[in-house]
């Protein structure tokens, strides 16, 4: 371990598809440094590619936000941590019955089952904004409804509710207040108790993953109706806010790389390497959050038992010894087992889906649009703070 002045943490990025520059540091001290967070507090930042996968998969690392060392990154956010957070938030016993419980729904089959719905949903996305246009503005026309159709399909949420629940996503990953986060989270738990109960009044069950929650898991008693208040508040937010700023970054990454894209057009089937590349390189889950919960040996230092440690996946993701030549955009190298979806118990439960979603997402993008550019200058284009998932907030292009 090289010891270097503490960086603070979290800091924005100064081109949206890099790490921030003032993580250069954290780069020099691989595996893993000392970092500060907005309050002073010390917290380890683990920057290295193989420790990453070692302590993402070592259950001495604990992500209960309620536990007193928890590195958590901003001050709205401390204000929060006392809220349960299903799946991501509990460790195992609790997890482990609650991913059992999940697991069946997101499946590669069940990923690929749900394709042909997929292109559906983005032909009729391209067919309006294409209808409309050009101009359009990406993410509003095509980046963020597409997502959001195809989560609300699989949990059998009415899309019809969409501006309420994206509005309300967007409070909850980067309100401005603590305030605003708690009511953001208390609105989406009143819609979800309303729309269980309207589920629990249908003598059919629809058939979305939450109506088969409800008639069963609910009736049998084998799942309490916070928890499901809760797993369905992660699965609709994790489920298109994510995947919404892939493809807004993704496809302002790879206008920026027209060689890169050029190769992609002459063979399409480079498709589902570039996707794996893109995570890679884009790493929007910035930042993954555990405590110890014992001490614990690693990379020449040891993490005492109460530290918090965060997991900077556009650095990790970056490491030489994993990546040679880790800043350029290749479809060519094997990039599978990068982080950006996580490692170990808590890895991305969509993972299967989100993939599928950018390869058709991308695919019927470039191949509708072959003449898709920028209609601004890219510096003026705005990309979201460091403190949240890493997205474009507008993208302006015209064909
Ligand atoms: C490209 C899009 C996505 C990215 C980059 C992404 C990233 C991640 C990451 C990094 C984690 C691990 C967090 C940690 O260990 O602290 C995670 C977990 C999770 N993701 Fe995703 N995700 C994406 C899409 C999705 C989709 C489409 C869903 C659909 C429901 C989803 C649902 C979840 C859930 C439920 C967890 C928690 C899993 C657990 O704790 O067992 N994600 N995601």
């Amino acid at each position: 371990m090289t010891e270097t002045e503490p960086v603070a943490y979290p800091q924005d990025r100064t081109c949206p598809y890099h790490p921030p520059a003032a993580y250069d540091p954290l780069r020099d001290a691989r595996p893993l440094t000392r970092i500060r967070l907005y309050d002073g507090r010390p917290a380890w930042l683990v920057s290295g590619h193989a420790v990453a996968r070692a302590l993402l998969a070592d259950q001495r690392l604990s992500t209960d936000r309620t536990r007193p060392g928890f590195p958590v990154p901003t001050e709205r956010l401390a204000a929060v941590r006392n809220r349960s957070i299903a799946l991501l938030g509990v460790d195992d016993p609790v997890h482990r019955t609650q991913r059992r419980m999940m697991i069946p729904s997101f499946t590669l089959k069940s990923a690929t089952a749900l394709r042909p719905e997929i292109q559906r949903i983005v032909d009729e996305r391209l067919d309006a904004m294409i209808g409309q246009g050009p101009p359009a503005e990406l993410v509003t026309a095509f980046a963020l409804p597409v997502p959001s159709m195809v989560i609300c399909a699989l949990l059998g949420v009415p899309y019809a509710d969409h501006d309420f629940f994206e509005g309300q996503s967007r409070r909850l990953l980067r309100g401005p207040t603590a305030a605003d986060i708690q009511d953001a989270r208390d609105r989406l738990d009143a819609y979800f108790e309303e729309l269980i109960d309207r589920k629990l009044k249908q003598s059919e069950p629809g058939d979305g993953i939450l109506d088969e929650l409800v008639h069963q898991r609910l009736r049998d008693g084998t799942l309490e109706r916070g928890e499901l208040v809760s797993l369905a508040t992660i699965l609709l937010v994790a489920g298109h806010e994510t995947t919404a700023n892939m493809i807004s970054l993704g496809t302002y990454a790879l206008l920026q790389h027209p060689e890169r894209l050029g190769e992609l057009r002459a063979d399409p089937t480079l498709l589902p390497d570039a996707v794996e590349e893109l995570m890679r390189m884009l790493s929007i889950a910035d930042g993954l959050l555990r405590t110890a919960t014992e001490d614990i040996e690693v990379g020449g230092a040891t993490i005492r038992a109460g530290d918090g440690v965060v997991f900077a996946t556009s650095v990790i993701n970056r490491d030489e010894d994993a990546y040679p030549d880790p800043d350029s955009l290749d479809w060519h190298r094997p990039a599978r087992h990068h982080v950006a979806f996580g490692f170990g118990i808590h890895q991305c439960l969509g993972q299967n889906l989100a993939r599928a979603e950018l390869e058709i997402a991308l695919r019927s993008l470039f191949g509708r649009l072959p003449t898709l550019r920028l209609a601004v200058p890219a510096d003026e284009i705005p990309f979201k703070p460091g403190d949240t998932i890493q997205g474009m907030l507008e993208l302006p292009v015209t064909w």
